[in-house]
């Protein structure tokens, strides 16, 4: 009943030449596939040529990541309104690279999710635990903390808008696949956290996606299990045969 959901984030790749040609070339691979969700996450200043190029195609266009305030006296900084203007549909927040590199909080990307909803952008929030957090045994630990505070003060109805990306922070451009089975088992431990913090019917209605090496070569035997309801796509996504083949999963 969940509707597959296949994203690529280019995270800092391409320039916005590179960005546009690239979108032009999905459009017309991916023309023909109406059954499944697709998205392309860009940096900003790609967002104007790929939404230009996607218009009227059935591929969204995501920003990587947002500040919550609306406007005011934040160099650098790019707001919801903004993103919502340039023709973006979602927001990636709390990608690991945001949480590990720039140190963002469990604090800081809740607020950005409420500030994503309020403006009319859909949050692809992105949970996963360090290697060390793993071997300690701490991975639903770690992930339901995550959850917890992000989804903190929305309703119901803002949950239902929520899509989880589950990202192992030791799979992400490593190689290294979390095998299927453990992928799906930490998947349907987080529904379980959401039935507990709404009820059932949010908790199966959640799209979750899995994150970290997906590729062809493991796309189908990660699509195949029950609680996978995507994929958010990183070095595999910048390659058209790769990011197409992604899209086509079995
Ligand atoms: O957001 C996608 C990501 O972090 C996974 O990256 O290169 O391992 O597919 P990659």
């Amino acid at each position: 009943m969940r509707r597959a959901f296949i994203a690529g984030n280019w995270k800092m790749y391409k320039t916005p030449t590179e960005a546009k040609a690239f979108a032009r070339e999905l459009r017309s691979a991916l023309a023909d596939v109406k059954d499944r969700d697709i998205l392309v996450g860009v940096s900003f200043v790609n967002i104007a040529g790929v939404v230009e190029e996607l218009k009227g195609s059935q591929i969204w266009v995501a920003a990587q990541n947002m500040y919550y305030e609306k406007e005011g006296a934040f160099t650098g900084e790019v707001s919801p309104v903004q993103l919502k203007d340039a023709g973006v549909t979602h927001v990636i927040l709390g990608h690991s690279e945001r949480r590990h590199i720039f140190g963002e909080t469990d604090e800081m990307i809740n607020k950005k999710v409420r500030a994503a909803l309020d403006h009319g952008l859909l949050p692809i929030l992105c949970v996963g635990e360090l290697l060390e957090e793993r071997e300690k045994g701490e991975t639903e630990k770690v992930c339901k903390h995550q959850v917890v505070e992000a989804y903190k003060g929305l309703s119901r109805e803002e949950a239902l808008k929520v899509t989880i990306a589950y990202e192992p922070v030791w799979a992400i451009g490593t190689g290294k696949t979390a095998t299927p089975e453990d992928a799906n088992q930490v998947h349907a431990f987080i529904r379980k956290v959401l039935a507990e913090l709404y009820d059932q019917d949010v908790a199966e209605k959640t799209c979750i996606q899995y994150g970290g090496s997906v590729k062809p070569e493991n796309i189908d035997a990660l699509m195949a299990q029950e609680h996978i309801d995507g994929a958010l796509v990183g070095g595999a996504s910048l390659k058209l045969d790769s990011f197409v083949r992604i899209v086509r999963f079995q």
